[in-house]
């Protein structure tokens, strides 16, 4: 549960915009790569030192040698987060007035609700829009994952895995799942790389792949492996995950590479969402359980009709769970709703007297401005997601149940 924090989600994102500006005026720096650095310098220390300020007065190089003995540390600790020997190109005071910005607050505390803020913040200034990086809010992918319950032993995965909360939040409900995180973009994945490890949870396995390449029949000569190749690498038995957790992108074009390799692609418009849709439903063992991000029209407009006669013949849909406009905002106010089911062991076209739960949440956990929002008498986010959690998960066990 995403719980009250000394510092608000606003502050959060002013606490980046501020890291930005100083690290901005060093002039040729990359942003993104300083900033990533620093505060993987600070989660080091923090680990070792919570309760000594960050970067305390410093003088002369004291602050750029403080920051590369912490990039050491954090480089012997976690792997595949910084490049070998990295060092900061920050001076001492810049560094020193970033770590005044960084020693309001800890990291580590509150779940990693501000690390994750800021993160957000800087993907999204890289790659917000293009490709569609919005995160999802830490209660809705806490509550979607209690609701899909995966298990020890199950093998669960997010191609379009971003900054890993998915992921995190099954290692959470499920220590012993085997948990597989897919990107195509190696700056989400690094980020991905630095939540597990702050949380302690590197069992998660990251990859770097184009997930909407689907096997090809035959084999070209150099092609690069597609997300199945590398699960094959590592485990040479996988044929499918139990369970998949995800919110695709919705923005950025389809190229036509994809649209003669998907079945909903053929003779219609095609979205990005709509091809991960498919492809979530490719990569799940018959009987495994889905819960995917869809823009709302999905479930709702006319022309998607087919899409929704195609995912009920493959899937036996338990839920849709419509999400407040503020979910995503203050990065678009576009309407999403997830959509939960269990795949079908064969396509079937009978399936009319099945249930569906249809869920309106009518408190999304933030305000209008896309800051969370809080019960009046709580410390928890205020939202009432959790009242369908029992629902799908019975209905989940009566699908199990076979009645
Ligand atoms: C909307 S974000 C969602 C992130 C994450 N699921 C979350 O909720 O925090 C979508 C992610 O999909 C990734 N992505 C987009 N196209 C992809 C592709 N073809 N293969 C793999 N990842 C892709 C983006 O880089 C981005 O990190």
């Amino acid at each position: 549960m995403t719980r009250r924090h000394r510092f608000r989600h606003g502050d959060w994102e002013s606490a980046a915009l501020r890291l930005d500006e100083i690290i901005c005026a060093h002039s040729g720096e990359d942003a993104f790569e300083e900033a990533l650095k620093l505060l993987v310098a600070k989660l080091a220390h923090e680990r070792d030192a919570a309760r000594a300020a960050f970067l305390a007065r410093q003088r002369d190089d004291g602050a750029v040698c403080e920051i590369n003995r912490l990039l050491r540390v954090a480089g012997e600790r976690w792997s595949g987060i910084l490049e070998p020997g990295a060092t900061t190109r920050l001076s001492s005071p810049e560094l020193v007035r970033c770590a005044s910005v960084l020693n309001r607050v800890g990291l580590l505390a509150d779940d990693l609700v501000g690390l994750d803020a800021i993160f957000e913040f800087m993907v999204a200034k890289v790659a917000k829009g293009q490709k569609g990086q919005y995160f999802t809010p830490r209660h809705v992918i806490a509550e979607v994952v209690a609701m899909v319950r995966p298990t020890a032993g199950e093998r669960v995965v997010d191609p379009a895995c971003g900054s890993g909360g998915f992921l995190r939040h099954a290692l959470l409900q499920a220590p012993q799942c085997s948990v597989w995180g897919f990107d195509q973009d190696p700056r989400a994945l690094r980020v991905a790389r630095v939540m597990l490890a702050a949380s302690g949870q590197a069992t998660a396995r990251l990859m770097r792949v184009d997930s909407l390449r689907r096997p090809e029949p035959r084999l070209r000569a150099g092609a690069a492996p597609v997300l199945e190749d590398l699960m094959r690498a590592q485990e040479p038995r996988f044929r499918g995950f139990d369970v998949v957790l995800t919110n695709p992108p919705f923005a950025g074009d389809v190229g036509s590479e994809y649209t003669d390799a998907y079945e909903l692609a053929r003779g219609h418009r095609v979205e990005r969402d709509v091809l991960f849709l498919e492809r979530c439903v490719e990569l799940l063992k018959p009987q495994g359980r889905l819960a995917i991000v869809l823009p709302h029209n999905k479930v709702g407009a006319q022309g998607w009709a087919h899409l929704r006669a195609w995912l009920l013949e493959q899937v036996a849909v338990v839920a849709v769970l419509g999400l407040g406009r503020n979910t995503f905002r203050p990065h678009t106010s576009q309407k999403a709703c997830v959509v939960i089911g269990c795949k079908r062991p064969k396509p079937t076209r009978h399936h009319r007297d099945e249930e569906i739960l249809f869920f309106i949440s009518e408190r999304d956990g933030k305000d209008q401005r896309g800051r969370l929002a809080f019960a009046p008498d709580g410390e928890a986010v205020d939202h009432d997601l959790a009242q369908a959690t029992p629902l799908v998960r019975r209905r989940f066990e009566l699908l199990r149940g076979g009645s």
